[in-house]
């Protein structure tokens, strides 16, 4: 008899820091996806508010909500045997208040099935991360390109090229670890920055076009597979096609109805 996966903990992710072994993570939003990258041994998943964009067509983050983000976690949750889910937080759903904060990552985990949250935000979150914390439930910080900030930002931009900027980075890096994060995405910074700020933490860092020298990478599935084709960030490589064979296989559909070849004898009753 086979044995079943063992779930991974934010006990496992700190140690593969502290044993040099590089973190894997990818985006999920849904059943199939998760069941195979659970299947090929993907360390995290983290179903991102990024699903505003690959999965709902949205230009930003921003109109994401709990429902959708709940939806989308009991989703991938069901796919997953080992790896450790991540439930993004959306805009808006931790940035009012501490009690609203709470609330709504109680509801990720408990209605949602995920085992840790995601806020985006340095210092000025930090109090919100201590906050849902101190309720017994993994954060996990996200400083640099920050998407839900697209505004403040003044569009995707790499964020921490200004000495000034960096500091603010190195800042809120140490702040979201003091605050009890037990890991940070690092997001749209300079690779040299991300070393630096790895190399300050005891928590892991999982890199997002922030360079090698982060503790872990992050990507969306959709990017890494060629499904989404509207953006192609300088961060993304591309593992797959998987438009094309998507593409090919309707293609080849649409013919066999055409002409009447399918369905054939071996597909009717
Ligand atoms: O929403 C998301 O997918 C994310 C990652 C890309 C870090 O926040």
């Amino acid at each position: 008899m086979t044995e079943a996966p063992r779930k991974k903990t934010l006990l496992d992710i700190q140690r593969m820091k502290a044993q040099g072994e590089k973190i894997t993570v990818l985006t999920a939003y849904d059943y199939p996806f998760a069941r195979i990258m659970d299947s090929a041994g993907i360390d995290m998943i983290l179903v991102g508010d990024s699903l505003g964009s690959v999965v709902a067509g949205y230009d930003t983050t921003l109109p994401v909500t709990m429902d959708e983000m709940l939806y989308h976690s009991r989703a991938v949750v069901r796919g997953v045997a080992s790896a450790l889910v991540i439930s993004d937080m959306p805009f808006l759903s931790y940035q009012v208040d501490l009690s609203d904060a709470k609330r709504n990552a109680g509801r990720l985990i408990k209605e949602g099935g995920a085992q840790a949250v995601k806020l985006e935000g340095g210092e000025n979150i930090a109090p919100t991360i201590r906050a849902i914390v101190e309720m017994d439930i993994p954060v996990v910080g996200h400083i640099g390109l920050t998407p839900q900030s697209i505004h403040r930002m003044g569009g995707y931009r790499v964020q921490g090229r200004q000495e000034e900027q960096a500091r603010q980075l190195l800042a809120d890096a140490k702040a979201v670890e003091a605050a009890g994060a037990f890991a940070v995405v690092l997001e749209g910074i300079p690779a040299a920055l991300a070393r630096e700020i790895t190399a300050a933490l005891t928590i892991p860092t999982i890199g997002i076009g922030a360079g090698v020298d982060c503790d872990g990478q992050v990507l969306v599935i959709h990017d890494i597979l060629g499904l989404c084709e509207k953006y192609s960030p300088k961060f993304v490589k591309r593992f797959a096609d998987v438009s094309g064979t998507i593409r090919q296989g309707i293609d080849d559909y649409i013919v066999d109805v055409k002409q009447g070849s399918f369905p054939g004898d071996e597909h009717s009753f």
